[in-house]
């Protein structure tokens, strides 16, 4: 596969149906959403690759999936507001939300920063957000897969909640945290039409069905990780094998080698629904060979 590119052109939607309501007051949209970031070589994939990644497409927002940013589990308040004070708008969560104590507080204030929505209500922080640029409010969804992930509520039900706290948006991205594609495909379908975007995270491979289905959502099952190609989903790979092969436990280190930014540009010009989805598969930018 060619490096540094936009692959699998999403397909585009028709514009002349659809569920959407007009807006004069509309003006396109790009949302770029980042998939997985897996500790420091994540972080530092991130911020280097997003300097060119808004030269090169300008996105009105950008979401990113945080939940392993933090040694490649859990995120600290530290690592949220060095996103946020590079431009991220918005992050998202998972499994690993609450690996990290010190960011329960965090995630119970106004921060732009979510848990899955469908975790037990009194569980810190929230599932729903809101972001504002220029007159353009995007909602926020984080939801959690509930096959071979811990999530306290259905996400198919709690999802109903959550939108019902978005009514004055312009556009909703959903963030599904799942392992079963089968979940992830079924929420597609269950939101079709009713939300910008679905996009699902937490297997750090990139899957190849990235498009918009037919009531304009964009959709697509699994936008990979921002983290180390070279190792197994993030771990350093001689000792993800070991564990395999001796079936012995082996402490995890994440794995530094070929740092890749994975992710989807969602392009829009009607509110709720998307024009186009796009992949987002770029490796670090060309480093010095003494520094990291
Ligand atoms: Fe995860």
């Amino acid at each position: 596969m060619a490096e540094d590119q936009a692959a699998a052109g999403g397909s585009a939607a028709s514009a002349a149906d659809g569920p959407a309501s007009e807006s004069s007051s509309h003006r396109d949209v790009t949302i770029l959403f980042v998939g997985d970031v897996v500790g420091g070589i994540g972080r530092r994939t991130l911020l280097e690759c997003l300097t060119v990644l808004r030269e090169r497409h300008a996105p009105t927002f950008v979401v990113v999936n945080g939940e392993n940013a933090a040694g490649g589990l859990g995120i600290t308040p530290k690592i949220a507001e060095e996103m946020f004070a590079n431009g991220v708008d918005a992050i998202t969560l998972g499994n690993h939300t609450y690996h990290r104590r010190e960011i329960y507080p965090y995630l119970d204030s106004e921060k732009p920063i979510v848990r899955p929505a469908n975790f037990l209500r009194n569980q810190p922080g929230r599932g729903v957000c809101v972001v504002e640029h220029g007159g353009v409010h995007l909602g926020v969804v984080n939801l959690s897969g509930n096959l071979y992930v811990r999530a306290g509520r259905s996400a198919f039900t709690e999802i109903e909640v959550a939108l019902g706290e978005l009514k004055d948006v312009d556009h909703i991205l959903v963030d599904v945290h799942a392992e079963a594609t089968s979940e992830k495909v079924a929420m597609g379908w269950h939101l079709d039409g009713r939300v910008t975007a679905v996009v699902g995270t937490h297997t750090h491979v990139p899957t190849a069905d990235g498009r918009v289905l037919p009531g304009g959502t964009a959709y697509i099952t699994d936008v990979g990780m921002t983290g180390p190609r070279g190792g197994v989903i993030g771990v350093k790979r001689e000792q993800a094998i070991e564990s395999l092969l001796t079936q012995m436990p082996v402490r995890f280190e994440t794995s530094e080698d070929d740092p890749w930014l994975m992710g989807v540009l969602i392009k829009c010009s009607q509110p709720m629904r998307a024009d186009s989805i796009e992949q987002v598969l770029m490796p670090r930018p060309a480093q010095d060979p003494r520094g990291r």
